[in-house]
């Protein structure tokens, strides 16, 4: 006869094992709904916590650049728990399963040395076990999978855990050698479309809008020729790079590309800087010395912020466009010069000539072909390929592989980028060099992002609407971080549930929005 305290135990046994099932059914559930990595690892998690009552759980991927073990999803843990629980190759015992390629279990990991508690988020160590397993797929790790348990003397034993650790292991493994199997297509599917789209192309400048493509087919166009072009827009736009564009793909792009800004040099030294000087033509002229004019023989020269030119020496510039030659400071000696000139300007040039501050004649000169760069807002377009193309270069350059979450990129994107693409491109070096980990999320964006994300509303934002609008987004941060669920988005902002509830509707957050 079985004893009544036998009986209860196989009863328990069997509600276990089919516990057991059901997490696994879910976990597989779970991971083969979507490609949100972390949004699947994370649920994968909390399936975890929520069936077989595991206290914490981490899923650590290996980072293939730095070769460092990072937390990528977790149950349990806070998000400043998570920014520390990083491990290298060999190091604690996560560190060791990944070398080692074999589970390892810690019955206590209050007595245990090699356990670190790098997190920090087990205040009280005695009477946890710990269980550990690696993320592999054929021979190859890809990471660690770790959870928390507490046993208690009716369920669980630690050979029942191990093999459903090892079966969601392997689950997400699978899954992750898909997701990246996917990523790699959707880059090439989205690179192809790129390609056929850019008709025109200029090596090192990104443009597939409509109103780039056009400024690259004149390019192409004028390029071969020695026709003075007048480049046209607001500050960041571009000028300068077409400019070189220009010259290098001319065929006096063997000669020298020289570059003068007008609105740098004072007034008086203009003239000397531009067509050079003799010895002793005025006091401190104490040699000869030749001018950017006579220096850009053979090649091209950029004159940048024509606008700017004193109207006392344009009747000399207005020369050298006609003639090509012209006379250095202090000499009678005509110099001739083959030079192709492209000039550019952020300013008002038919204003200024109505003003009277610029000479008819010469503007009808420099005017030959007028090309006008389009500032950032009117090609929105270009947006996130220039973002691609300075990430990788800037990843490149500081050795890094750090990516944008989905939402960053939302925000840039709404951002009104009154800098173009300088501004654009300053932003990402910033946010790649500063950001501590690889994934750039919205709170590492300056703040000033966030508040000129209203950019269509045009009026300049209030100050309740800026603060609302940075609410959002951490709001929606929180949100994607805890795979939408509100409870804990709530605990990571420090709200309660309630609140965030509250918010959410008020701000209309849906999860698609972003
Ligand atoms: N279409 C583009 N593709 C790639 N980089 C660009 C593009 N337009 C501008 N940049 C970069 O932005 C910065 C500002 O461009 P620049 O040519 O100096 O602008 P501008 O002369 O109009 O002020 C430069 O670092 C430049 O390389
Ligand atoms: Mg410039």
């Amino acid at each position: 006869m079985e004893s009544g305290a036998k009986k209860k135990q196989k009863k328990d046994r069997v509600v276990h094992k089919n516990r057991e099932l059901t997490a696994i059914l879910e976990v597989s559930k779970v991971l083969t709904t979507s490609f949100a990595l972390e949004r699947n690892l994370l649920s994968v998690m909390s399936t975890l916590g929520s069936l077989l009552e595991m206290q914490r759980g981490c899923v650590f991927l290996l980072e293939p650049l730095s070769r460092e073990l990072r937390i990528v999803a977790a149950h349990g843990l806070t998000k400043k728990n998570i920014g520390k629980g990083k491990y290298r190759i060999g190091e604690g015992i996560v560190g060791r399963v990944l070398e080692k390629k074999i589970p390892m279990v810690i019955p206590n990991i209050g007595k245990e040395p090699l356990f670190l508690n790098k997190t920090g988020s087990r205040p009280e160590k005695d009477g946890i076990s710990f269980l550990c397993v690696p993320i592999m797929i054929k021979n190859e790790v890809l990471g660690v999978l770790s959870v928390d348990r507490i046993y208690s003397k009716k369920q669980g034993n630690v050979d029942d855990d191990l093999r459903v650790l090892r079966i969601v292991a392997s689950l997400i493994a699978q899954f992750i050698k898909l997701w990246e199997s996917y990523e790699e297509v959707e880059k090439e599917k989205e690179n192809l479309k790129r390609e056929l789209k850019a008709r025109y192309r200029i090596e090192n400048v990104i443009g597939q809008s409509d109103r780039m493509q056009e400024v690259f087919e004149a390019v192409h166009r004028v390029a071969p020729s020695k026709a003075t072009v007048l480049l046209r827009g607001e500050s960041g736009t571009g000028k300068e790079l077409i400019a070189k564009a220009i010259h290098y793909m001319s065929p006096r792009n063997a000669g020298p590309f020289v570059k003068f800004n007008c609105a740098s040099i004072p007034e008086g030294l203009l003239e000397s800087e531009l067509f050079g000087h003799e010895k002793g033509s005025f006091t401190g002229a104490v040699s000869l010395r030749k001018g950017k004019f006579e220096l850009a023989d053979k090649g091209t020269i950029f004159l940048d912020e024509v606008g700017d030119l004193p109207i006392t020496l344009q009747p000399k510039i207005l020369r050298v466009l006609q003639e090509r030659e012209f006379e250095r400071v202090g000499s009678e000696k005509t110099i001739k010069t083959d030079v192709r000139i492209v000039t550019a300007t952020s300013r008002d040039l038919e204003n200024l000539l109505s003003q009277g501050k610029f000479r008819e004649d010469l503007y009808y000169r420099l005017n030959v072909i007028p090309l006008f760069l389009p500032p950032m807002r009117e090609r929105e377009e270009d947006i996130p390929i220039l973002i691609d193309y300075f990430l990788e270069k800037f990843n490149r350059e500081n050795n890094r592989l750090v990516v944008l979450d989905k939402n960053v990129l939302q925000i840039l994107l709404n951002y009104n980028w009154p800098g173009n693409v300088r501004e654009l491109e300053n932003t990402i070096e910033r946010l790649v060099i500063m950001s501590g980990s690889d994934r750039v999320t919205a709170s590492d964006l300056p703040v000033s992002l966030s508040i000129r994300r209203l950019k269509s509303s045009g009026k300049s934002a209030s100050l309740t609407a800026n603060v609302k609008e940075i609410e959002k987004v951490n709001i929606i941060d929180a949100l994607e971080k805890t795979g939408w669920i509100q409870a804990k988005a709530a605990r990571l902002l420090g709200i309660t549930p309630r609140q965030i509830g509250y918010k959410i509707t008020k701000y209309d957050i849906e999860e698609k929005t972003v």
